[in-house]
């Protein structure tokens, strides 16, 4: 069996900064609310027109490939995490095998539909992947565009001021023999029971199923497209909903309980770990995680406050700037966490 190495790391964000003062124009909110609540001081949104979130993938797994010293035309097989696609279908995998210029190898590309988890999830797919001497190049990215999709107006703000754009990118290879640097084991979880607390529902394929059972809105004509109708653009229901309070408890819960469980399969202790990179969901969550876990401040990492929460891309983005910054050495126990929409949640406990 052979084992998993990240052998190069890339990230990109747009060049646009959006600060909290920038959104109090548009909707009531102010920089202190924002502050106090999320940690946020600014993010970054793409380019309108110009970017989308294969756009931003296909800067930061430019950067990612060559760290790894290898060409677009080596990477053997893509996975891409995203919650904000640019397309419904098909997915952004082959839009980015397209940017990179690599049809012609044919090499498959898979969507990951697990938004803030969607990397921890598509590493370790990567990393069985790996393992078992299927691929030997894997191209993972987490990117987002948020920015185009959410609702900048005082009715959005909870979750609006939140998200911000950007990319991250990872190449996967085996280990060489006596390798410092490997991945030692991911956790996978999911409980669908609390799916629709923090959900971009509509435009969907539901006609209603999960809740709106007197079929509200929709037409009697059953040849007509229920996938998005009147009501829902009447109703301002094109944007994404966050049960706020009920996503901070269940998320200060999951995180250190997987981060935990991560420690205990190869019996290593938190005061070992260099540092914890959490999927960047609120400021004040990873606090609240770093104080169950009596970790040093040093031990978790944190970029919220310039990039907002970026979804898919936090995690890889926050790595490749740890890396960058040499925050985090090759050999250096690493534990990536996330915990978001679905409810999904999951870690990957790794020697960098
Ligand atoms: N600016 C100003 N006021 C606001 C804003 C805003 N952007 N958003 C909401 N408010 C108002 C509300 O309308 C409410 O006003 P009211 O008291 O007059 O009714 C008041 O602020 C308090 O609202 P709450 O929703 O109770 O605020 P809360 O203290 O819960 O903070 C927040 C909201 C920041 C979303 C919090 O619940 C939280 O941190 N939740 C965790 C969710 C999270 O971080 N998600 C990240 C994305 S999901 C993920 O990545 C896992």
């Amino acid at each position: 069996m052979n084992r998993t190495k990240i052998k190069g790391v890339g990230h990109y964000v747009p060049e646009r900064v959006v600060k909290n003062t920038d959104l109090e124009k548009v909707m009531d909110t102010s920089d202190e609310w924002i502050v106090e609540r999320t940690g946020i001081h600014e993010r970054r949104f793409g380019a309108r027109f110009e970017e989308s979130t294969t756009m931003l993938a296909k800067k930061a797994s430019e950067k990612a490939i060559a760290d790894a010293g290898c060409q677009p035309s080596d990477i053997d097989f893509i996975i891409f995490a995203t919650l904000s696609p640019d397309y419904f279908f098909p997915g952004c995998g082959v839009l980015l095998q397209r940017e990179l210029g690599i049809c012609e190898t044919e090499i498959g590309a898979l969507d990951v539909r697990n938004q803030c988890s969607g990397f921890v999830y598509g590493l370790s797919v990567a990393d069985q992947f790996i393992k078992t001497g299927h691929y030997k190049n894997i191209l993972l990215v987490g990117a987002e565009m948020h920015s185009m999709g959410l609702d900048f107006t005082t009715r959005g703000r909870d979750v609006s001021v939140i998200f911000g754009d950007g990319a991250g990118a990872v190449v996967l290879q085996p280990a060489d023999k006596g390798d410092s640097s490997e991945i030692l084991s991911s956790h996978l979880h999911a409980d669908g029971r609390h799916a629709e607390e923090l959900a971009f529902i509509n435009p969907g394929c539901h006609g209603g199923v999960h809740g709106n059972k007197d079929k509200q809105g929709y037409s009697d004509n059953e040849w007509d497209s229920i996938f998005v109708t009147q009501k829902m653009l009447d109703d301002h229901l094109l944007f994404p909903y966050m049960n706020g309070q009920f996503v901070f408890k269940t998320a200060v819960k999951k995180f250190p309980e997987v981060i935990t469980k991560a420690l205990k399969s190869a019996g290593k202790s938190p005061d070992e770990l260099k540092l914890v990179i959490p999927h960047q969901a609120n400021l004040r969550i990873s606090q609240f995680v770093q104080k169950l876990l009596r970790l040093r401040d040093d031990q978790v990492y944190s970029n919220i406050q310039k990039y907002g929460n970026t979804t898919a891309a936090s995690i890889p983005i926050a790595l490749s700037e740890a890396v960058e910054q040499g925050v985090v050495q090759r050999g250096d126990l690493v534990c990536l966490a996330a915990f978001g929409s679905g409810f999904t949640w999951g870690s990957v406990l790794l020697h960098w």
